[in-house]
C-alpha cells in the first residue's frame, strides 16, 4: 500500500537543494500538518515559511543571537550564520501554549511534534525531503522574540526543506522485538 510504503521509507536528508515544494504543494502540506492529533482541538501548532529573502533574514538572527554569547568561538558564529542556506526552505515549528484545564502543555507540544512527522510525510509522499534540526537556535528566547513569537510560544525545531542532493540514506533494519513488549 503506497500510504504505508511511504511511511516505511521516509528518511531524513542532510543536503537538500531545490526545488522546494510550490505554493500548491505546501498547501497539502500545511493540510497534513493540521491534521495532527491535537486535544480539544486547541490549535497549539503554527508555522513560518523561511525562503527566498527569508533566509538570509533568518542568518541575521542567528548572527544578532550569535553576538549576545560571551566567548563564542568565531567557528561556531559562523555556523549559527550559515545555518539557514543549508536548505532552500526552513519551515519553523511553533508551538503556541493555550491553557486548557484538560490539555497540559506536554500534550500540546506532542501535538506540534505530530504536525512535524505529518509534514516530512506528505513532504516524502511529493518527493522531497527534509530534517527536523533543534540545538542552541531552538528553545531560544532571543531567536523566538525576534520571530515575533510570544511568551506562550516555544520554537520546537527547524524542518529543512528541499530536494535531497544525491541518494536516499538507506532505512535501518531494526528488529521489532527490540521494541515492542506484549502485556
Ligand atoms: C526533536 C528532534 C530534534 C532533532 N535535532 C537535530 C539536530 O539538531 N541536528 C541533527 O543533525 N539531527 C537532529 N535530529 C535528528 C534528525 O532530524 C533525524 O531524525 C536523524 O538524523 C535520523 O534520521 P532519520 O529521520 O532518517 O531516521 C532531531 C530529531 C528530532 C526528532
Amino acid at each position: 500500500m503506497e500510504a504505508l510504503d511511504n511511511i516505511l521509507n521516509r528518511v531524513s536528508a542532510r543536503n537538500l537543494v531545490q526545488p522546494h515544494p510550490n505554493e500548491d504543494e505546501l498547501e497539502l502540506v500545511y493540510k497534513a500538518a493540521l491534521r495532527a492529533p491535537d486535544h480539544a482541538w486547541l490549535r497549539p501548532s503554527r508555522f513560518i515559511e523561511v525562503s527566498d529573502e527569508g533566509i538570509s533574514k533568518l542568518s541575521s538572527i542567528f548572527d544578532e543571537y550569535s553576538q549576545t554569547i560571551d566567548d563564542i568561538s568565531p567557528e561556531v558564529a559562523e555556523k549559527y550564520k550559515n545555518a539557514p542556506y543549508r536548505a532552500p526552505m526552513i519551515i519553523i515549528l511553533i508551538n503556541s501554549y493555550k491553557e486548557h484545564p484538560k490539555v497540559p502543555a506536554i500534550e500540546q507540544k506532542l501535538s506540534t511534534a505530530a504536525a512535524a512527522q505529518n509534514i516530512m510525510l506528505a513532504l516524502n509522499a511529493m518527493k522531497y525531503s527534509a530534517i527536523w534540526r533543534t540545538g542552541k537556535l531552538a528553545f531560544n528566547r532571543f531567536v523566538s522574540n525576534k520571530l515575533g513569537l510570544d511568551n506562550t510560544e516555544e520554537i520546537l525545531g527547524y524542518l529543512y526543506v528541499g530536494t535531497s542532493d544525491g541518494k536516499n540514506k538507506k532505512v535501518p533494519e531494526l528488529d521489532i522485538d527490540n521494541f515492542v513488549s506484549r502485556l
